[in-house]
Parts: C-alpha cells; structure tokens; sequence
C-alpha cells in the first residue's frame, strides 16, 4: 500500500479504523490486523478503546516505529491546557512515548480556533505527536486553520464514500496541501449491494467494499480507515492493490453521490453548508 505525502507526512493510504470496537476484542483485532499487514490505526480519547489499541500494537510483533498510529482530542477538550493534558492521557492510555497524529476531532464554536491550533502545536514541539491535524472541518474552518496554526496540518479526516460529494473540502484541502482521511469509506457497508458498485466489483472479480477502498485511496491525497470487526474482512478489505478502475468507473463511482448521502450527523457538528 502507498503512503501519501501531506505537509511533510507519510502516511499510509489505507488505516484501520477502530470506532466501536473495544475490549479483548479490540485487542485481537489490531493485533491481527498488523499482523496481516495494516500499517496504520486510527482511534480517539472519545472511542473508549486506547488501552485496548496499545495492547493490540504490543501483542502484534510489529515494530512500533513501524506503526502510523492517530488518536484525537474531544471537542470538549479544545481549550489551551485541556487539550495537552487530553494528549497526555491519550498516550499513557496507549502506552507509548509519542503518536504519528493528533487531530482535534470535531470542531467546537465555543474555542477560538486558534487558541487550538496553539495547542495542538504546542503537544507536537514537546514530541508527543509527529504530526497534527484535523477533522471534520468545513472550508472556512479549514481555511481559517491553516491560517492560525503555528505548525504545518497534514490531514483533515472527513467522511468520505461513493455516496457523499466532498469536491468542495477536498478542492480546499489541496489548495493547502493538506490530505484528506476518508472516514465511513465504505459508507458502513452500503455499498454491498448497490448495483452499480456490483457491476464494476464483477468485472474486476472483486468486491464493492474492495471497490469503494479501491476508489478513495487512487484519488491523490486520499486516505481510507475502514473498520471490521472480522478477522476475514480484515484481510479482504486490505486486499485492494492488485486492480486499478478505469476513469469511467471513478467517474461512475462519484455519481452515486446524492444530497442525503451524508451518515454521521451529531448535535455539535458544524454546518456542512
Ligand atoms: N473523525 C470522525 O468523526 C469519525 C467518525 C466516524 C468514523 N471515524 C473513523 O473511521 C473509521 C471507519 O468508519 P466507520 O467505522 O464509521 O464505518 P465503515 O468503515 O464505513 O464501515 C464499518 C462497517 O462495515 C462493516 N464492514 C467492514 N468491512 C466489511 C466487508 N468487507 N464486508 C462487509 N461488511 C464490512 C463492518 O462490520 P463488521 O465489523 O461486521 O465487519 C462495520 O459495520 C471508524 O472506525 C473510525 O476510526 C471517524
């Protein structure tokens, strides 16, 4: 799997995802999942799996260095203080000295963006994290950001899958060289199914899931992070490098696209637009 470059990151084109998963399960999943190959986990202080996911990265045997690990900060952990101390306890939790990134998970109105980005910069010049970044932020958020922030972003992670259109946010992201991380990108499972994605998976004798993953990661600066609880999908859903879909499969992909495409909808999220 190929790593995309973003502001001075290499990062693994295709994560786990680790949302809802949690306890020994957790473990043995991220644990089986670097063992299979997986080179890159994504978690949150919010996901309530940290512990598990640090257990999982001990018990696999891969190097730790060999590992792009992100976690996130809380939207309730934005302001100056808070936020490194969220940091700390995200990487005692982990039980390791540093994570690759760090990303403010959600926007909050209530905390000036900058005093954040202060923040963030702050935890990566003590060497907690490699890199920062962000997610869920619309273009002026994103704008506004980059702007503020005394250290280089190098992702916004978004939900992104056949179904929801994210030309605006991704125009932007590259406009700052900043990469996108595709969170649903399967859109949690419904693209199994769905003619379209049927069609093409036939022809390539895959399947619409290896499809969709296929999809995000050939677009530049895209990062896929599908979760599976199975260790079977696990394997599946990383099998996605030996085919390439043709101009007309990408543009038919992207069509599927329509207004109430959108899954993650919370109280706190900002306006899409
Ligand atoms: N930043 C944010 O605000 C945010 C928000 C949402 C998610 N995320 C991150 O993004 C990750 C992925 O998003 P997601 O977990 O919401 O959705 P997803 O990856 O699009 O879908 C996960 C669902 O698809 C199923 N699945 C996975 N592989 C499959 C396969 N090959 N065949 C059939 N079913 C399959 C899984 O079920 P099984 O477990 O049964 O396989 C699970 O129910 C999360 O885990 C989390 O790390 C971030």
């Amino acid at each position: 799997m190929h790593k995309v470059e973003s502001n001075g990151a290499e990062i693994p084109a295709l994560g786990l995802g680790t949302w809802d998963i949690r306890g020994a399960q957790c473990v043995e999943i991220v644990a089986e999942g670097l063992r299979l190959g997986y080179r890159h986990i994504d978690t949150a202080q919010g996901y309530d799996n940290e512990r598990e996911v640090g257990k999982g990265l001990r018990a696999s045997g891969v190097a730790r260095d060999d590992v792009f690990l992100t976690t996130k900060v809380w939207h309730d952990k934005l302001n100056a203080g808070a936020l490194e101390r969220s940091a700390e306890e995200s990487i005692a939790r982990l039980g390791v000295d540093h994570v690759d990134l760090l990303l403010v998970h959600w926007p909050n109105p209530d905390v000036p963006v900058k005093e954040t980005m202060e923040a963030m910069a702050r935890v990566r010049r003590s060497g907690l994290t490699r890199h920062i970044g962000v997610s869920n932020f619309t273009v002026p958020l994103i704008d506004e950001a980059v702007a503020v922030s005394p250290e280089p972003i190098v992702t916004n992670q978004v939900e992104y899958h056949p179904y929801l259109d994210q030309t605006k946010i991704m125009d932007a992201c590259r406009r700052h060289g900043i990469s996108i991380t595709a969170y649903c990108p399967i859109a949690r499972a419904k693209v199994i199914g769905d003619p379209v994605m049927e069609e093409i998976a036939a022809r390539h004798s895959r399947n619409p899931v290896q499809v969709a993953l296929r999809w995000l990661v050939q677009q530049p600066g895209v990062i896929a992070i599908p979760r599976t609880s199975s260790k079977t999908r696990l394997a599946e859903n990383l099998d996605i490098d030996g085919f390439s879909l043709t101009n007309d499969e990408m543009a038919a992909i992207a069509d599927l696209a329509r207004p109430d495409g959108r899954i993650v909808n919370v109280a706190w999220a900002p306006e899409w637009d």
